[in-house]
């Protein structure tokens, strides 16, 4: 079996960014919007830093306008991540591209990709649930938005609630109010931490957020201490080992912390996080993770079996997974 035929969980996978460039730049050309600048000579998405990265992501969520354009990107983005072996996968989505953080217009949304899922689970054979993500550089206020917007939708779909965005900006404790809220419409919760920022970034959304998973988490490797209190709390780190290098969190693969984390006794995952942002696709991380590191197909089996056990999924959804998981055993 190839790394692109095994079967895979992927935990941290933006819908937005995992938008084929061609089909960004086709929604654009059928609304006649011009955000030709974002892209390169070849058609792929052009950008320098972390903080370019992010404006142009925004800019390509310009031509996303209505439900059905989010039923069409759902419907791609799955297709392509299915074609990488992935059988299960959580997509942080953001009301606020989706109606701008308003409960009536957050729901027509979610119901067009609610609908994705079904019939690309049907077509691809891929299950899909989606975390409702608030975007930490638009401001705690409007957080509160977007985690009504998880409290108010959470079922079959919505599983979670979680914050992406520019790390820097405010302190964990600025958002609490809304990972309050989320947690008490019972949804669990992640965050992105320590991609950029260093340990205490991390120990404070611990602290602060009560997450159960960390997006990134990877300068929490600076302080032992801190590793310990992971590993000891079982909280699991969704690392996205190419997103790093591409962004120049770390400065290659094979400076990546990942075995450290490993070695420490965290429990890690692999994603992609934004995969044509980075060049990248699940079976472009496995292989790289085999050439720089060694690992195979029991390293790969471990990171799917914790993948699966922090999924936010049920546990009826769980329970096929893991049989699609084993069959490939
Ligand atoms: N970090 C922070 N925010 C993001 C990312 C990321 O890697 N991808 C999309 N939004
Ligand atoms: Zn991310």
């Amino acid at each position: 079996m190839t790394f692109q035929d095994m079967p895979k969980v992927e935990l941290h996978l933006h819908l937005e960014g995992a938008a084929p460039s061609k089909f960004i730049a086709g929604l654009a050309q059928e609304k006649n919007i011009d955000i030709s600048k974002i892209f390169d000579a070849k058609g792929d998405y052009a950008y320098d830093g972390f903080d370019e990265f992010l404006s142009t992501y925004e800019a390509a969520c310009e031509p996303l306008k209505t439900p059905q354009d989010f039923y069409r990107l759902t419907m791609a983005v799955l297709e392509e991540t299915a074609k990488h072996g992935v059988v299960y996968a959580e997509t942080f989505v953001s009301p606020d591209f989706c109606g701008g953080g308003d409960v009536g217009a957050w729901r027509e949304y979610l119901d067009a990709m609610t609908r994705a899922s079904v019939d690309a689970e049907r077509d691809f054979g891929i299950t899909l649930r989606g975390i409702v993500t608030a975007i930490r550089h638009f401001g705690p206020e409007q957080a509160k938005t977007a985690a009504r917007c998880a409290a108010e939708t959470k079922g079959d779909f919505v599983v979670g609630f979680g914050m992406a965005g520019a790390e820097m900006v405010g302190r964990p404790k600025d958002y609490a109010y809304s990972f309050d809220m989320a947690r008490e419409a019972g949804l669990p919760l992640t965050c992105h931490a320590g991609e950029w920022d260093g340990p205490d970034m991390v120990a404070d959304t611990i602290r602060d957020l009560g997450v159960s998973r960390i997006g990134h988490g990877i300068n929490a490797v600076q302080d032992p201490k801190l590793l310990a209190e992971i590993a000891e709390k079982g909280i699991v780190l969704e690392v996205c080992p190419g997103s790093n290098v591409v962004l120049g969190a770390v400065p290659d693969w094979q400076s990546h912390p990942i075995v450290k984390l490993r070695d420490a006794g965290v429990p890690i995952t692999v994603s992609t996080d934004d995969p044509p942002f980075f060049h990248t696709t699940m079976t472009y991380e496995y292989d790289m993770l085999a050439k720089t590191f060694g690992w195979g197909a029991e390293d790969f089996a471990v990171l799917n079996q914790t993948g699966l056990k922090a999924a936010y999924c049920d546990d009826a959804t769980r329970a096929m997974i893991a049989k699609k998981l084993e069959a490939a055993q």
